[in-house]
């Protein structure tokens, strides 16, 4: 039995003093919300502020990105050893990072190995554009991803970790796939690929989330599916009644 997992990916939006009207805001009925992980990913310099604010309460926090290195002269970087203490999990590959920062599946693995090193729970993105989606390239594609992202990993890791199926062309767009569409990128191609790394066990052991534009109207379709445990939440993040809701129906769809 795998915990639904929600998360709200704030990207690059609030203040500080905004996140924390954001967290006002939402945290009483997040908090009411039981059977379902829930997890906020505000931006880094607002976790200091939002870890206070959440401290009494069962939600958890997470960063949305990190540098592998431990410390150094690595300007502008936030490394695993700051966000340990503070955050239980962090995003790493996020297709924003990758295609505006240039990350590679490389540095992806090298961060999921250094979140593991220091506690933390990698939220791990993969997702093909919409070229290769029309191109039919989705299995070929997604599965290599999860294969560099997994690279050197133990099963024990791989079973502990979160992955987001978030299709690029969904990202932003208001234009989501279908349950059905994700629950068989998930179930075929991320688990598929899990179990011939590691097994079977393994491959049903870990989280997979939904990303791109989902919303309260459409999160039961996509929690109703088996194979889909959760969601990673842009836009509806960022609206405090409407991230609460998408936890409610979660945890109404799942049962718990
Ligand atoms: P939207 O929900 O705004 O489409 O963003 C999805 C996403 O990228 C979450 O990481």
């Amino acid at each position: 039995m795998r915990t639904p997992i929600i998360a709200g990916n704030w990207k690059m939006n609030k203040t500080v003093d905004e996140a924390v009207s954001l967290v006002r805001e939402m945290r009483r009925g997040l908090n009411e919300v039981r059977g379902v992980d829930r997890v906020l990913c505000p931006p880094s310099v607002a976790l200091a502020a939002v870890a206070g604010l959440l401290k009494p309460t069962t939600i958890k926090l997470g960063a949305q990105n990190m540098y592998w290195e431990e410390k150094g002269a690595y300007t502008g970087e936030t490394s695993p050893l700051m966000l340990k203490g503070l955050c239980q999990y962090v995003i790493i590959g996020h297709s924003e990072r990758r295609g505006y920062f240039g990350e590679t599946d490389e540095g992806v693995n090298r961060k999921i190995k250094a979140a593991f090193a220091h506690g933390l729970t990698p939220i791990v993105c993969v997702g093909e554009s919409l070229e290769q989606h029309e191109a039919g390239q989705i299995g070929e594609w997604v599965s290599g991803q999860v294969r560099a992202a997994l690279e050197g990993l133990s099963a024990e890791q791989v079973r502990s970790m979160i992955i987001a199926y978030e299709p690029l062309w969904a990202i932003g767009t208001g234009k989501a796939a279908t349950g059905a569409g994700a629950n068989s990128v998930i179930g075929l191609t991320i688990r598929g690929a899990i179990a011939d790394l590691y097994d079977e066990a393994t491959a049903q052991a870990v989280r997979v989330q939904y990303g791109g534009s989902v919303k309260p109207a459409n999160t039961a379709e996509f929690m109703t599916q088996p194979e889909i445990d959760g969601a990673l939440v842009g836009g509806a993040s960022l609206r405090a009644a409407d991230f609460v809701e998408i936890v409610r129906i979660a945890a109404q769809v799942k049962g718990v």
